[in-house]
């Protein structure tokens, strides 16, 4: 992190902060991480943690520009950030509003931009977004509000994750040009970059002594016989037919051309979702052992440091609701790139409050 002094440059708030994947990068980059809101009550123990920053539990729709305002100290430069999360089709968005519904969440960051206006914007989000109403709707507003905006979908590998992720990532500023921040240059990290010097562990059994987070979800006995049958870099195509399920059998499997994978050793990781922890939901499954990767494991291939403690000490460990808090995240270093980027900019554009664009 920067030294403390140099901290007050860019004062930043998270909207759908989560767990706090965006969050840490930002501060890790150097800007001053204020706080984060969230509906869910489970990211807020490990957002404090990690992140050392104050956890507000609200829905970002009952925000109002000054009560953002509230949370930003004085700083020379602010910073709103986030990454809104695509809602479940309701019916009545379905029916009523079509698909851009799910995007409502969108729509309040961009109201909470045009009610603050802060120096800079940033946003994270799937990369199919692009090509939604909605995500046109937030460029315009961007613009009207007088920023120059860059965005383009980045490939997180590129920037230090040991994982295949492209995502639609926003950089906007109101006090000069916007850029987005550029690859590392460097070789991809990898699986085994990444994981391998963690020690063996079996599926379902308790959790690591050195790591609680190190524990890998149980296998059904089929399960394990079908992994057991795999090869690194594999899939149920490695497997004898009795252990095919009725949609495998079928002779070419189109459809499922990667469920129950093995990851392999010398490439970054398949992109980490949410049910990252199932050996059934992807290529999850660790490259050498019999079973599906373990939440520190897949913590760490989203770029989370090592520690990065999720629940307090003694409470159960839900693999659901840690894995979608690790799944959902910006990956850390992704996130730490951004932040470098607007420190840059925010250096280059340096200006009091008062003079950006009214
Ligand atoms: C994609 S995740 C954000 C991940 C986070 N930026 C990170 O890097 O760890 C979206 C988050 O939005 C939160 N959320 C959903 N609806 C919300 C609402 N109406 N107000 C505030 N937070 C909301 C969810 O609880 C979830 O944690």
């Amino acid at each position: 992190m920067r030294p403390k002094n140099d901290m007050k440059k860019i004062a930043c708030v998270d909207l759908y902060c989560g767990v706090g994947g965006l969050s840490y990068g930002l501060k890790k980059a150097g800007v001053n991480v204020v706080a984060g809101i969230d509906v869910d009550e489970s990211c807020k123990w490990g957002y404090e943690r990690n992140v050392e920053a104050r956890f507000v539990r609200a829905d970002v729709a009952d925000l109002s520009g000054d009560d953002l305002c509230e949370l930003f100290p004085p700083a020379e430069h602010r910073l709103l950030a986030g990454c809104a999360p695509c809602q479940p089709f309701s019916t009545y968005g379905r029916t009523r509003q079509g698909s851009d519904d799910r995007w409502s969440l969108l729509r309040e960051f961009s109201r909470l931009v045009e009610e603050t206006k802060p120096e800079f914007v940033t946003m994270e989000n799937v990369e199919g977004l692009a090509s939604h109403r909605v995500f046109g709707e937030f460029l315009e507003t961007l613009e009207e509000c007088g920023y120059a905006v860059a965005h383009g979908v980045l490939a997180c590998e590129r920037f230090g994750v040991p994982q295949r992720r492209r995502r639609l990532v926003l950089v906007a500023s109101r006090i000069g040009d916007a850029v987005l921040p550029e690859p590392d240059g460097g070789s991809p990290r990898t699986v085994r970059d990444t994981i391998e010097r963690l020690p063996p562990i079996a599926a379902g059994g308790g959790p690591c002594d050195s790591d609680r987070f190190h524990v890998a979800a149980g296998l059904s006995e089929l399960n394990l016989r079908r992994i057991r049958n795999s090869v690194e870099g594999g899939s149920w195509r490695d497997w004898p037919k009795e252990l095919r399920a009725p949609c495998h059998r079928r002779e070419t499997g189109a459809t499922y051309p990667s469920v129950y994978g093995r990851m392999r050793w010398d490439e970054p990781a398949p992109t980490i979702t949410t049910q990252c922890y199932a050996y059934g939901s992807g290529r999850f499954g660790h490259p050498e052992q019999d079973r599906a990767i373990s939440l520190r494991e897949a913590a760490m291939l989203q770029s989370f440091p090592s520690n990065w403690e999720f629940v307090p000490p003694g409470e159960e460990i839900h693999f659901a609701t840690i894995g979608r808090a690790i799944g959902n995240a910006v990956p850390p270093k992704l996130a730490e790139a951004v932040g470098r980027t607007i420190i840059t900019l925010s250096e280059a554009g340096r200006s009091p409050r008062a003079d950006a664009v009214a």
